[in-house]
């Protein structure tokens, strides 16, 4: 995939500015899959569709609506972004970490990325609120390939502590049900059940098609990186049922009043 183009992040970032002038949002959210009604009691301040907004281009992927939304919630500014790109998509490497280039200069120094994934550990059922402990990237590629640019941070960046265990513990004591570690894969298939064997055999517990490039790139410009999953199935062969987008986006909804509770209640402690 084609590298991160700084001129077209710093694009991106005037017209965003220019969309929601004089805020200094104390946080940033990614909202994944399913995950989009999840901010709907927020104060909406100002509404940008990525459309509009160079280099993030449309989504059209099943549960993202593709809209930057200026917020507010607990008395402070916060800037969500409702839907995500992904490496599936094919489009580069600036569609999927601008959400992050454009926090970062905002100030935004805390990010929340959501998403839904399928469960592998036992215990993680269809309907689990599982905080990201850690990650393993099954991508097969890093949005810090190319070109060395010093703004993105080092050139190898440590991955010791890519999500921050004191957000993690903060997820949970607002609800989420479990930590967990994220397996990524390319999409756009589902796995197949091998792949979900050899996954478990790693380590994984939960699986998605999401998440990491942005933890990543989060991680290397300096943030603090929250992620939060709704698991929406069972991991391929671990159920009875084949996998299709539409019953993931069925389980969301399904799950949406704690999927929003647990939000709330996570922008309270932190803002
Ligand atoms: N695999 C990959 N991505 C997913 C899944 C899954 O089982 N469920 C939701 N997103």
């Amino acid at each position: 995939m084609q590298s991160i183009n700084q001129e077209a992040i710093d694009e991106a970032v005037s017209t965003v500015k220019v969309a929601c002038p004089d805020t200094k949002p104390k946080l940033g959210i990614l909202l994944g899959s399913g995950w989009g009604e999840a901010i709907s009691d927020f104060a909406v301040k100002a509404e940008l569709p990525y459309a509009e907004i160079p280099g993030l281009g449309k989504t059209g992927v099943i549960g993202h609506a593709g809209t930057l939304i200026l917020a507010e919630h607990a008395g402070a500014d916060l800037l969500v972004f409702q839907g995500r790109r992904h490496c599936y998509e094919g489009a580069s490497w600036t569609s999927v970490v601008l959400p992050i280039w454009i926090l970062k200069q905002f100030g935004v120094d805390t990010v929340l990325l959501t998403n839904a994934s399928g469960g592998i550990r036992e215990d993680l059922k269809p309907g689990s609120l599982v905080a990201i402990e850690d990650h393993i990237n099954m991508l097969g590629c890093n949005p810090l390939v190319g070109e060395h640019n010093p703004n993105f941070g080092v050139r190898f960046p440590d991955q010791t502590e890519v999500y921050s265990s004191n957000l993690r513990k903060t997820l949970l004591s607002c609800g989420a049900d479990a930590s967990g570690i994220y397996v990524a894969t390319l999409g756009p298939t589902f796995e197949t059940p091998a792949e979900i064997r050899a996954f478990r055999s790693m380590g994984a517990d939960l699986v998605g098609m999401s998440t990491v490039p942005e933890a990543i790139f989060a991680n290397a410009v300096g943030m603090k990186v929250a992620g939060l999953s709704c698991v929406c199935n069972w991991a391929a062969g671990l159920g009875d049922e084949m996998l299709t987008a539409d019953d993931v986006i069925q389980t969301a909804n399904e799950t949406m009043p704690r999927m929003r509770d647990v939000l709330r209640k996570f922008v309270r402690s932190v803002m």
